[in-house]
């Protein structure tokens, strides 16, 4: 049976192995998907052993992911603009290829699944960590109208914007700087502020009740950003579950060739939490 694993540290709670066996069922595919927990040195056997044993493909996450860049012989233009890799693939020759399935996933999480379009709207994208990163890209391929990323470490922010500037408006500054800004047609929050209980400082101006407002993080219940969105009247809002399925699905999909459902999934999970 084709053999594939999620790699990561610390991966107790890793809900992967769950998500691409439900998408085995349901495209009928014969796999075994497990996780592996692989200490900070480690990574580089453990991607070297798995392959060596027939291993097909591998998901990487945090904190592996700059480091499967590293190691791919072969880069995806997303992996490459993201700077890191959560999809490897092995080849029957030996090489490994890299991708990164992460901003896809959340884009087709938020246009398909969603159905919030993105084409000709302004966007305000909070963060400018890798999350942030690895999403600009298939954001930018939407073809928005603008995308805002606006962070606490402002020069962070302008980093980016130029080195997206080839695919698209794409502005970045610091958050005391959003006061000038003009209403935003959605709002996606890709800091890690949740973990911490927090919302970054957006202006209650810069969004309205038919502004969208999407959560990278997710949790079983509402997080920081999706409870300030609501106090603000916000009806269209999503947490980060759905690119957790996206981003499987799209792992799934450069494997099996197959391109599963994500909704039944999303739904299994959201009962089992
Ligand atoms: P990830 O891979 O999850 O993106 P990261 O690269 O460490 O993690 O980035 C975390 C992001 O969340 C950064 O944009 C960070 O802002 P800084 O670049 O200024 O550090 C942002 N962040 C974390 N905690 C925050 C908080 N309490 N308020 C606002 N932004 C926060």
């Amino acid at each position: 049976m084709d053999k594939y694993l999620v790699v990561g540290n610390p991966i107790e709670h890793s809900r992967s192995p769950e998500i691409h066996t439900m998408f085995a069922e349901q495209c009928q595919q014969q796999l075994r998907y497990d996780k592996l927990k692989v200490d900070e040195a480690d990574f580089e056997s453990a991607v070297r052993d798995f392959a060596r044993v027939g291993g097909k493909g591998m998901n990487v996450t945090v904190p592996f992911k700059e480091e499967a860049f590293a190691i791919a012989d072969e880069l995806s233009e997303a992996a490459q603009l993201a700077g890191a890799v959560n999809t490897l693939s092995f080849q029957q020759d030996g090489r490994i290829l890299g991708d990164n399935t992460d901003g896809l996933g959340m884009v087709n999480d938020i246009v398909k699944r969603l159905a919030w379009p993105l084409q000709c709207k302004r966007i305000l994208l909070l963060g400018a960590g890798g999350a942030v990163k690895g999403v600009l890209l298939p954001l930018l391929q939407q073809k928005p109208a603008q995308i805002v990323i606006a962070n606490r470490t402002a020069e962070k922010a302008k980093d980016l914007a130029r080195r997206f500037s080839n695919y698209g408006d794409v502005i970045g500054l610091g958050y005391a700087e959003l006061e000038n800004q003009a209403k935003f047609d959605v709002v996606i929050n890709g800091t890690s502020a949740g973990l911490d209980g927090e919302m970054p400082p957006v202006p209650a101006e810069l969004v309205d009740s038919e502004t969208a407002v999407y959560d990278m993080l997710y949790a079983k219940e509402a997080t920081p950003c999706l409870r300030w969105a609501q106090a603000l009247g916000v009806e269209k809002k999503s947490d980060g579950l759905g690119m957790l399925v996206g981003q499987a699905a799209q792992s799934f999909k450069i494997w099996r060739h197959i391109e599963p459902d994500t909704s039944p999934v999303i739904e299994a999970l959201q009962k089992k939490s």
